[in-house]
């Protein structure tokens, strides 16, 4: 049975598709979506706006050019907190295959995308639970799950997706872990961490993906895509795989659109990386917005040190002049904290910083 109700009967625990929704002609949008604390505007024209730079892979790689790009990568991760990145060396028929895939899944009928609808107390699965009534709701279908380490995949989720998609996304995932594995040794390296470090950090380490489907809105400008949060992550890599704009970053207190390059993804820095590197890097504040016309797909990767591994500025970035600003904690605790709180914009992050006074030796 699929598990959608009409609006007026949102049980607890049910698990509402906007997808579903909007399968009904609508001139208004229900209640439970309006965002009058989200400063939203007329819609945005994508045309004129800010590009991030662009770190290109061959650059960073090629002797002559890296040690240039290197220094870009450093001052776009301390000023804007994501990069676009180029030449990142993903086949282009992957990438349409993931696209073709990807469409496919969200175009299944409900009662096949329910197959692997969230659980009640649990984050992982296709859907948003209703936990009451009177509950704020992002404009946007999403269906969120763990990776890596392999067996930690829920049974009834990874390996229950139709093989097709299954395989698409084992091969897309292998791509972005070589790609994840390279870009944060770069990171390290414009930061002065070991490569070694690094390495331990991360290999192996947690990663999870979230698909994101954003149906057109009759009354865009009232809703959100998705909350305003920062990544919880090391680094994200977002791919937006059917070219639509919707993206927003908030810059000096200000939600700025952000253009970007089809063929780029862009990546975020995320809440973890700004703790490893003492706040020299910045995770960002990021939301998407929604339009009338067109749905967007996106998909996103969360790559994340080891369950195990305590994180913590990582020593060669302190010294006297630069103590540390963060807690060091274990990435299982760290996890535990995130998934216990609603998104927030970034007082997760704001959770693990040493308060003045407080003694770094307790932390
Ligand atoms: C996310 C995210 C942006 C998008 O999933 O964390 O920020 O464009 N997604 O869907
Ligand atoms: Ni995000």
């Amino acid at each position: 049975m699929a598990s959608m109700e009409p609006v007026s009967s949102w049980n607890s625990n049910s698990v509402l598709s906007v997808m579903e929704l909007t399968k009904e002609p609508m001139t208004v949008v229900p209640k439970n979506y309006i965002r009058p604390d989200q400063e939203l505007s007329a819609p945005s024209d994508y045309s004129t706006l800010t590009t991030i730079p662009t770190i290109d892979m061959k650059k960073l790689a090629w002797g002559e050019t890296s040690d240039l790009e290197l220094e870009k990568l450093h001052s776009t991760c301390k000023a804007w907190g994501l990069i676009q990145l180029a030449n990142h060396g993903v086949s282009s028929s992957l990438l349409e295959k993931l696209k073709h895939e990807i469409e496919e899944f969200f175009m299944l009928p409900s009662e096949e995308k329910m197959k692997y609808k969230a659980r009640p107390g649990d984050v992982e699965g296709y859907g948003t639970i209703i936990r009451c009534n009177d509950q704020t709701l992002d404009w946007g279908d999403r269906f969120y799950m763990t990776l890596n380490p392999i067996q930690k995949r829920k049974p009834y989720l990874f390996p229950e997706l139709p093989s097709s998609l299954r395989n698409t996304l084992e091969a897309y995932i292998s791509e972005l872990q070589k790609l994840a594995m390279t870009l944060l040794g770069y990171m390290g390296k414009a930061l002065k961490i070991e490569i070694k470090e690094m390495e331990e950090l991360f290999e192996d380490g947690m990663q999870s993906m979230r698909m994101n489907y954003y149906p057109p809105c009759p009354q865009p400008e009232l809703v959100v895509g998705l909350t305003p949060h920062s990544d919880a992550t090391g680094i994200t890599i977002l791919h937006q795989i059917n070219g639509v704009q919707g993206l927003q970053i908030k810059k000096d207190g200000v939600w700025i659109p952000v253009n970007f390059c089809a063929d780029s993804f862009v990546v975020n820095v995320g809440d973890v990386m700004e703790i490893l590197s003492n706040g020299a890097f910045t995770s960002i504040e990021h939301r998407v917005t929604v339009n009338s016309d067109k749905e967007r797909i996106s998909l996103a990767m969360f790559f994340n040190p080891k369950f195990e591994a305590e994180i913590g500025p990582v020593t060669s970035t302190l010294s006297p002049r630069n103590p540390p600003l963060f807690k060091r904690i274990t990435m299982e605790d760290y996890v535990k904290d995130f998934f216990s709180r609603n998104l927030n914009g970034k007082s997760h992050l704001e959770n693990m910083r040493i308060k003045s006074g407080e003694s770094t030796l307790a932390a």
